[in-house]
């Protein structure tokens, strides 16, 4: 992959959203909650309003459960402001209320996956673990021109790999930033020009190594058993 191709895109290209402008591990969970089925537009009045309401981790561990489902209200899925106040909670028990940047203790966490774990860690402190959500899916299936379906164990642990040995390779050139930068990028290629329909391919930086183009299969990339 021509990883500087995808960092100059990312730096010139790539929307500059409040979470974004942070290496601060709180907000940064506090956006990636948010942003779970939500769309962008709509989350960056949410992210406002609780940073906010509550600066600091500790804020909102103090808060009343009551009130987080308030300001969450209007979002769905309550069960995710429970998790986000359940979690501050035990940042302030186990970590005496600084958010941990440890893969291991912030995966730990209530309502914390792999997705949420990586993006914590490598946005706010370089961690070298691949982000792999629907995006992210879609860029490698394309670019490798996986057929493996993503929603089997089989292309889980495929795509997972395929992230790693990428993020791996970014990782030791030298000259490129850290793998907060390389995650993001991945990332916002898939929000903004390879998209689910009409993806932007005369404008990718790495459409010179994407086999689906190549081979003419981005139309049907990724692949998903379907039901
Ligand atoms: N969706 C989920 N995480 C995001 C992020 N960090 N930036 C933009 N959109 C997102």
């Amino acid at each position: 992959m021509d990883f500087a191709a995808l960092t100059d895109w990312y730096d010139h290209n790539h929307r500059r959203l409040p979470w974004r402008e942070t290496r601060d591990p709180y907000r940064i969970w506090l956006s990636e909650v948010i942003l779970q089925q939500t769309r962008v537009a709509q989350g960056l009045d949410y992210y406002d309003r609780f940073v906010g309401r509550f600066p600091s981790v500790a804020d909102l561990a103090a808060a009343d459960e009551d009130e987080v489902l308030k300001l969450w209200q209007g979002l769905g899925y309550y069960s995710r402001a429970r998790n986000l106040h359940a979690a501050a909670r035990q940042v302030v028990e186990r970590h005496g209320g600084i958010f941990p940047t440890a893969y291991a203790d912030v995966r730990a966490l209530k309502g914390i996956g792999d997705y949420t774990a990586a993006a914590v860690v490598s946005f706010s402190a370089d961690a070298p673990y691949p982000v792999v959500d629907g995006n992210v899916y879609r860029v490698l299936s394309r670019l490798l021109d996986i057929d493996t379906p993503i929603d089997t164990t089989a292309g889980k642990k495929e795509f997972a790999e395929a992230a790693f040995a990428l993020l791996a390779e970014y990782l030791v050139r030298k000259g490129h930033r850290g793998a907060g930068l390389y995650n993001q990028a991945v990332m916002e290629l898939g929000a903004l020009v390879c998209t689910p329909r009409s993806p932007q391919c005369a404008a990718c930086p790495l459409a010179g190594g994407c086999l689906a183009l190549k081979r003419g299969t981005v139309g049907e990339r990724p692949v998903k058993r379907g039901k």
